[in-house]
C-alpha cells in the first residue's frame, strides 16, 4: 500500500494547522516532521513543543524524522509530545540497537534512516527490530533538493532483503519526491512517500497531494 507523508519542512509555519489539514484532504495519511539540531545537519528546525501543537490539529500519525545528535536524551520528549513514529539516522547513533529499542520502549513505531552515501548493508543486524526503513534520496538538512538517483537501487535492495528474510518493515523514501520522480521510487519499492516541496511550496497542498498520489498509484498499476 502506497501512502503519502507530507513533510511540513516546506509548509508555512504561521498557517501550519491549516496546511497540514489541507494536505490530509488531498490524501496525505502520515505527517512527516523534520527535526534538525544544527549539529548532525547544517540547519535548525523544530522541537517537541511544535510536535505537541501539531498533535492538537491532526489525528494522523506524526512521523518524526530526527536529524539530531544525543538521540537518547530527546526521544522520550518527542514520544511524550505525541510522536507516533520516530526514526533515527544510522550515522547519528553510536549504539543503534539501544536507541531503536528506546523508541520501541516508548510505544512508537521504530524507524531507521540511511544517508545517500551509506550502504544498505549496515542495517543487516537491525532489520528485524524496525517497523520502517527510510532511504534518504537527498542529503538531509534542507527541502527542495534534487533527487539522488543512486537511491533507487538502495530502495530495491531494502525491498529484496525484506522478502529474502521474510520481514515486515515498511519502506519510506525522503527527498526530491515529486511528479517527475514518484514513478521511479514507487517502482523501486518505496511505499511511504515523503514530500515537502512538491506538496507545500506552491499552489494548494490538497491538489498537490492528490496529483502525487495519483501518479504513485498509476506507477503501481503499470508495474510489470
Ligand atoms: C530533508 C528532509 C526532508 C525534506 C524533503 O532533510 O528530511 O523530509 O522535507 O523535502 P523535499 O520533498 O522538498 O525534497
Ligand atoms: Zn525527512
Amino acid at each position: 500500500m502506497i501512502e503519502l507523508a507530507p513533510s511540513i519542512l516546506s509548509a508555512d509555519f504561521a498557517r501550519l494547522g491549516e496546511q497540514v489539514n489541507r494536505a490530509a484532504e488531498g490524501g496525505g495519511t502520515i505527517i512527516h516532521v523534520d527535526v534538525m539540531d544544527g549539529h548532525f545537519v547544517p540547519n535548525i528546525t523544530l522541537g517537541p513543543q511544535l510536535v505537541k501543537s501539531l498533535r492538537k490539529v491532526t489525528q494522523l500519525p506524526l512521523d518524526c524524522h530526527l536529524m539530531i545528535e544525543n538521540l537518547d536524551t530527546y526521544i522520550p520528549d518527542f514520544a511524550e509530545a505525541g510522536a507516533d513514529w520516530i526514526s533515527v539516522h544510522f550515522e547519528a547513533c553510536r549504539h543503534l540497537d539501544r536507541t531503536l529499542n528506546l523508541i520501541k520502549h516508548h510505544g512508537c513505531q521504530v524507524g531507521v534512516v540511511i544517508n545517500p552515501a551509506t550502504p544498505v548493508d549496515v542495517l543487516s543486524e537491525v532489520f528485524d527490530i524496525v517497523d520502517y526503513v527510510l532511504v534518504m534520496s537527498v542529503n538531509p538538512g534542507f527541502g527542495a533538493q534534487p533527487f539522488i538517483p543512486n537511491s533507487l537501487h538502495k530502495l530495491s535492495k531494502v525491498k529484496d532483503l525484506r522478502e529474502r528474510k521474510n520481514l515486515n518493515y515498511r519502506i519510506e523514501v525522503d527527498g526530491g519526491v515529486a511528479l517527475d520522480t514518484v514513478t521511479k521510487v514507487v517502482r523501486a519499492g518505496a511505499e511511504i512517500l515523503v514530500a515537502g516541496n512538491a506538496v507545500f511550496s506552491h499552489g494548494d497542498p490538497k491538489i498537490n497531494a492528490e496529483n502525487l498520489l495519483k501518479a504513485a498509484l498509476e506507477a503501481t498499476l503499470l508495474k510489470v
